[in-house]
C-alpha cells in the first residue's frame, strides 16, 4: 500500500532511535551511559503520584472536557500569569497529552503551502517535520554559539517576510542550553509587533535555569495577542510519561486547537489532570533540588569537557542538555556519535539530529548521575586518544 505522499515529508525524534540502538547492545552485553534522551532521571515527587492515585480512586477515570478540566486550566492561567508577568485567562489555556501537541496542533491550524515559518536551528526537531509536513516553507534560524546560542538579529530582521506566518523561539533551549538573554527577547518583539504573524515560544524548560529567569516574549506589549506559550509537566516536575501539556493562546486559537483535540484525542486523561493540579499548587522544592543537581553535573561536566581534546563547550545556561563544539577533533558530528556508541559505550546525539546547523555539535543530556557522566567522559578521551590520527581534515 502506498502511503500519503505526506508522510515523506515527516521527520522524527532521533534521541527516541538512538536510545532503542542503546538498549539492543546493552541486550548484547555492552555496557551503554545513556545520555541520549532529554527526560529528567528523577521520580515525579510523591505527592504528585498521590494525587493521581486519588483521583483514580475517585472516579477520574471517564472523558473530560476537551479543553481541560476547568479546575486545571484555572490553576495553569495563574501559574503562568504569575511567572511571566502576564494575564491569562483560564479561557487560553488548553490541556493536551504533552507539549508536543502544542506545536502538533497549532502548526496543523495555521500553516499551509505559501506560508513560510522560522526557527532555530539546531532547535527541536518536531519543528521543522512539522513545517515541511504540512508544506510550509522552512526559514532556519542558525543559532550563533557566541551569542550564547541566541539569534544573530539581523539576520531575524532579513528573514521575516510578508510571507512570515510563524516565528517559532524556544528558551531555556533544547539542544543547546541556551537562554535568548531579556534584550534579546524585547528586540525580537519589537521586530514582529506589528506583523500579521504568530509567534510559538516554546517555554517548557522555563523552570529549568541556572542564571537570570528566562523572559517570555508574551511581556512586551501587544506580544501575548499573539503568541502561544507551550509549557507542560513532563520536564520541570519530571512526568514526561504522564502526558499532560499546556498552551496558553489567543482565544482565537483555542477554537481550532479543541476541535483538532476532539478529532484526535477527545481529551487529557482526567486523573493525570488531578495530579497537574497538585504539581502546580503544591511543594515546589523538588523542582528546586532536580535544579540545583542539574547546576552541579552541568558546571562539572562542561568543565571535564572542555579538557578533552578538540572539545570547546559554553556554560548552558538553562535546560539539561551539554552541546559542545566537536570541531576540533576533526570528526564530523555521525561520526563522532556514532563511534562513542558503538566503541564507547556512551550514548549522546549528533547535533544535526536537531538540524543542519547542528553540524560541529554533539548533544548530551545532563539527565544522568554525576559519576555516570565522568564516567562518560572518561570514555570518551580514551576513544578520542584512541585515534588520535584517524579523522581525515583534522
Ligand atoms: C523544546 C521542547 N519542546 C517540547 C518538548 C515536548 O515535551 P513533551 O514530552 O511534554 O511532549 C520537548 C521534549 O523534549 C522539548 O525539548
Amino acid at each position: 500500500m502506498k502511503l500519503a505522499e505526506r508522510m515523506s515529508r515527516l521527520g522524527t525524534e532521533t534521541a527516541f532511535e538512538v536510545l532503542v540502538r542503546a538498549r539492543a547492545l546493552e541486550a548484547k552485553g555492552r555496557d551503554i551511559i545513556h545520555l541520549e534522551i532529554g527526560e529528567p532521571d528523577f521520580d515525579t515527587p510523591r505527592h504528585i503520584v498521590e494525587a493521581g492515585k486519588e483521583a483514580l480512586d475517585k472516579g477520574f477515570t471517564h472523558y473530560g472536557p476537551t479543553q481541560g478540566l476547568p479546575e486545571l486550566r484555572e490553576t495553569i492561567a495563574e501559574y503562568v500569569s504569575r511567572t511571566r508577568g502576564i494575564s491569562a485567562g483560564a479561557a487560553n489555556v488548553c490541556v493536551v497529552p504533552g507539549g508536543k501537541p502544542i506545536i502538533f496542533f497549532p502548526l496543523l491550524a495555521l500553516l499551509e503551502p505559501g506560508d513560510e515559518a522560522i526557527y532555530p536551528n539546531p532547535g527541536f526537531p518536531i519543528y521543522e517535520s512539522m513545517i515541511n509536513f504540512l508544506g510550509a516553507t522552512p526559514v532556519p534560524m542558525p543559532l550563533v554559539e557566541e551569542r550564547g546560542f541566541s539569534f544573530d538579529l539581523n539576520l531575524l530582521e532579513k528573514k521575516l517576510t510578508p510571507r512570515t506566518k510563524l516565528l517559532i523561539i524556544n528558551s531555556p533551549q533544547n539542544p543547546t542550553g541556551g537562554v535568548i538573554p531579556r534584550d534579546d527577547i524585547r528586540a525580537i518583539a519589537d521586530l514582529v509587533r506589528n506583523r500579521d504573524l504568530v509567534v510559538l515560544s516554546d517555554e517548557i524548560y522555563s523552570r529549568m535555569y541556572f542564571d537570570e529567569p528566562p523572559a517570555s516574549i508574551t511581556q512586551y506589549p501587544g506580544m501575548l495577542e499573539k503568541t502561544i506559550i507551550l509549557d507542560g509537566f513532563s520536564k520541570t516536575y519530571a512526568m514526561t510519561g504522564w502526558r499532560m501539556g499546556y498552551g496558553v493562546m489567543p482565544k482565537w486559537l483555542v477554537e481550532p486547537v479543541n476541535k483538532l483535540m476532539v478529532n484526535s484525542n477527545s481529551c487529557t486523561a482526567t486523573f493525570t489532570q488531578r495530579a497537574g493540579i497538585a504539581a502546580l499548587k503544591g511543594p515546589q522544592d523538588d523542582v528546586d533540588k532536580m535544579v540545583q543537581a542539574f547546576r552541579e553535573r552541568r558546571d562539572a561536566f562542561c568543565s571535564a569537557l572542555n579538557q578533552l581534546p578538540g572539545f570547546r563547550c559554553r556554560m548552558p545556561n538553562g535546560a539539561f542538555y551539554a552541546f559542545p563544539n566537536i570541531t576540533g577533533t576533526g570528526y564530523s558530528s555521525k561520526e563522532l556519535s556514532e563511534g562513542l556508541l558503538n566503541e564507547a559505550g556512551v550514548a549522546c546525539l549528533s547535533g544535526t539530529a536537531f538540524g543542519d546547523f547542528g553540524e560541529g555539535y554533539l548533544r548530551f543530556s545532563i539527565a544522568n548521575s554525576l559519576e555516570n557522566l565522568m564516567k562518560a567522559v572518561g570514555r570518551i578521551r580514551t576513544f578520542l586518544e584512541a585515534r588520535k590520527t584517524v579523522p581525515a581534515g583534522a
